[in-house]
């Protein structure tokens, strides 16, 4: 008898990992510096790659009794570490060394300059870069080209070049860089010929951050947006991957306060407690907290950050317990703490008939630690991807985001354990396993 628990998946074809995998980072700050470097001393058996699914996680196979948990990465093929080489691009011009030193994120006796060779070698191209869209971000490493479409087909260049030079099989770019000024969806963005003609003349709904991804898209690179900018969420950058058969995710790592928010906030609702108020704030020192001081770049974060709640807690479903709810969320650039975020929330909820009760949470984080395994498997889920000829929105990498990218007609997943049995149903799906439904009634039915 077939088992209630599980369902069957087709067998779906893979290209094999053979080859060098080119990371492009757009973005030479923090989070890119923390990933190389970490990829290196793991690679050196240096360090270990805590917090990363692709080089630790497991999958459940099959029913319970059948005790087959292999490691993600025995059971799909995914490209290895030392397969890995790395490009970046950065208005600013120091390369990974100098900038990893000044990020401050990593130990420079420990984690820096046993492995200053290899950072060293990682000079940024010259940006993409217009300050418009980054107020705090000063940097002569920047593009001269006249129109957008000209910057845009000099990152094309620099892919192709980047390629060869390096002899990579496959490409991803990543973008790494600061989170850009708030834009809304406007009509240049709906077709492609429209974003085009747009590039061309230098319309301000164009973001640097689009003709990164444009350029991505057009030379069939897989792109994905660790910072929550609209970028290649919009119809004419879907359409593009799509037509390209190239996959696309975002936007928007989720690391810290969010990671704990999308856990707590199903727990509430899985016991039918309700909430009145939401209250987060943020300390935070890096070049990052810098950015977001400025409120046009904050306000990118602020909406990323906010949807969160509306999507888990579905106040239309259960008003009496999350319709009045107040949900604030805060930044604060507070220098001394670097890279050290510091997030509290306090959280004002109800329980039986009523009473009130309160949840406080202080996450003594580390930005770019958190972020730095995110990247990784990134990297390798949507090489990956690729490989699967899955294209255009990878939604089943929802688990990794704070702002989801997701087709027009659902809504985001934004529960962090929901998430999580996407992500791993989907790697079964990839390999002809049957799916987990967490059913379970056949241990307890009688042998026939
Ligand atoms: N660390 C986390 O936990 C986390 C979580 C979610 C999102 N993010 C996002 O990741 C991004 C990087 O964070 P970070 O801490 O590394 O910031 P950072 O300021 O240290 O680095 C960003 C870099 O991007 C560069 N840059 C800006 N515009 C660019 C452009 N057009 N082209 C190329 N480079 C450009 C800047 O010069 C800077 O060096 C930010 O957008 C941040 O909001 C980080």
């Amino acid at each position: 008898m077939e088992s209630p628990e599980t369902s069957p998946s087709p067998v779906h074809s893979i290209q094999p990992p053979e080859g060098r995998v080119g990371v492009l980072l757009p973005g030479l700050g923090a989070v890119a510096t923390t990933f190389l470097a970490g990829v290196e001393l793991v690679r050196q058996g240096a360090g270990r790659p805590f917090g990363s699914l692709t080089q630790m996680g497991t999958v459940r196979l099959g029913k319970r009794t059948e005790h087959r948990t292999p490691l993600i990465s025995e059971f799909v093929p995914l490209a290895s570490l030392d397969s890995l080489v790395f490009g970046a691009w950065d208005p600013i011009p120091d390369n990974a060394y100098e900038s990893a030193l000044k990020c401050g994120v990593l130990d420079p006796r420990d984690h820096v300059e046993p492995i200053r060779s290899f950072l060293k070698s990682i000079e940024p191209m010259p940006a993409a870069f217009d300050q418009y869209y980054v107020k705090r971000i000063h940097g002569p490493n920047v593009k001269t080209g006249r129109t957008k479409r000209d910057w845009a087909e000099e990152l094309r260049k620099d892919i192709r070049d980047f390629k060869t030079r390096n002899r990579c099989d496959r490409l991803v770019m990543i973008w790494c860089a600061s989170t850009e000024i708030f834009l809304e969806e406007a009509p240049p963005h709906r077709t492609l010929e429209e974003f085009e003609r747009a590039m061309e003349a230098n319309e301000r709904c164009i973001a640097p951050s689009m003709l990164y991804a444009w350029a991505a898209l057009k030379e069939g690179v897989p792109f994905v947006n660790a910072a929550p900018n609209l970028t290649a969420d919009i119809p004419a950058l879907v359409k593009l991957a799509n037509d390209r058969g190239v996959p696309i995710a975002g936007k928007d790592l989720k690391t810290g306060q969010t990671l704990l928010k999308t856990v707590i906030a199903p727990m509430l609702k899985a016991r039918l407690l309700g909430a009145k108020g939401w209250y987060s704030t943020n300390i935070l020192g890096n070049r990052d907290g810098e950015v977001l001081d400025d409120p046009e770049s904050f306000r990118t974060k602020e909406e990323s950050k906010l949807g969160v709640l509306e999507h888990i807690l579905q106040p239309d479903l259960y008003p009496e317990l999350y319709a009045d709810l107040y949900h604030k969320v805060c930044i604060n650039y507070y220098p001394p703490r670097r890279d050290n975020k510091e997030g509290w929330d306090n959280v004002d909820i109800f329980g039986w008939l009523g009473y009130p009760m309160q949840i406080k949470i202080d996450f003594l984080c580390r930005d770019s630690i958190l972020a730095a395994p995110i990247v990784l498997d990134l990297a390798l889920f949507t090489d990956l991807s690729q490989r699967a000829g899955m294209v255009g929105i990878q939604e089943w990498l929802s688990f990794y985001f704070k702002s989801p990218q997701h087709a027009p007609e659902v809504y985001p997943e934004h529960d962090l354990f929901i998430q999580q049995t996407k992500l791993k149903n989907n790697l079964r799906y990839l390999m002809g396993e049957e799916l987990i439904t967490h059913l379970g009634t056949e241990y307890y039915e009688d042998e026939e």
